[in-house]
């Protein structure tokens, strides 16, 4: 069945490539950007896919996420499936991190898919079907790296995860939440030597956004496997 997802952070890396995904699975796709050119240069890029709608979203301000959402409900575009891709990595130890520096990972990694979440899920919740993806790292697991990761990301992303417990903890089993990690990914935060490419990082990612009704909610997966926390 075709449906609608939306991606933040999909002008580039691991959000450019679930753009591209989900497209070939036939889905529509409001491919959005922090930088309103960037989201049409990113969709122009896809231009052998069909369906993709390019749109400016930064997900650190509350008011570039409240206006994507009215544009999109003006022009009757529900969203089915939240791709929560945009993501900060700082380097850092957990005292020598510079506070704007935890401010900026909290801002997009932890409220940025607050926000979204809260611009997006209740119509998921209303029309009785949603997939939301947190795209989270096994640097932001107890049971993972979580200790030798900078320190503003790893807990980030802890707290991202958390997130992702309580919000399924409230939503029906119709709407399901889950965190993902894509592995280490060949893109401007993964770098080079990264083992993945951004098609093996995105994969786990549309799986999870394309969950069956059967499918888990509330976890911690990477590819087809679900993960401590
Ligand atoms: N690469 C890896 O090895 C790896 C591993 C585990 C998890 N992840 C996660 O995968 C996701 C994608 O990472 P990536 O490797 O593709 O990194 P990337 O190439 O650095 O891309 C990050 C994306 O996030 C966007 N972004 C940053 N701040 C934003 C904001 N305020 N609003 C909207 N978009 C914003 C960037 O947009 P701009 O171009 O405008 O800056 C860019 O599109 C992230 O959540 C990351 O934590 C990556």
């Amino acid at each position: 069945m075709t449906r609608t997802a939306l991606v933040t952070g999909g002008n580039r890396g691991i959000g450019l490539e679930v753009c591209r995904q989900l497209a070939r699975h036939g889905h529509r796709v409001v491919l959005t950007s922090r930088v309103e050119e960037d989201a049409h240069a990113a969709a122009e890029s896809l231009a052998g896919e069909r369906g993709i709608i390019p749109r400016q979203l930064d997900v650190s301000d509350p008011e570039s996420v409240r206006a994507c959402a009215g544009a999109l409900a003006e022009r009757g575009i529900e969203v089915e499936i939240l791709v929560n891709n945009a993501g900060v990595l700082c380097h850092g130890g957990a005292l020598d991190t510079d506070e704007r520096d935890w401010a900026r990972a909290f801002d997009v990694n932890v409220l940025g898919v607050i926000r979204t979440c809260r611009a997006f899920v209740p119509r998921m919740v209303e029309r009785g079907w949603g997939r939301i993806v947190n795209v989270s790292s096994g640097m932001g697991t107890f049971s993972g790296s979580l200790t030798a990761s900078p320190a503003n990301y790893g807990v980030s992303k802890a707290a991202m995860n958390a997130y992702t417990v309580r919000l399924a903890a409230e939503l029906p089993d119709s709407v399901k939440v889950n965190s993902v990690s894509p592995g280490w990914v060949r893109t401007r935060m993964g770098g080079d030597h990264a083992t993945r490419s951004t098609e093996q990082g995105a994969r786990g990612i549309v799986r999870a956004a394309t969950l069956p009704d059967h499918g888990p909610t509330g976890q911690m997966m990477r590819d087809d496997r679900i993960l401590d926390f």
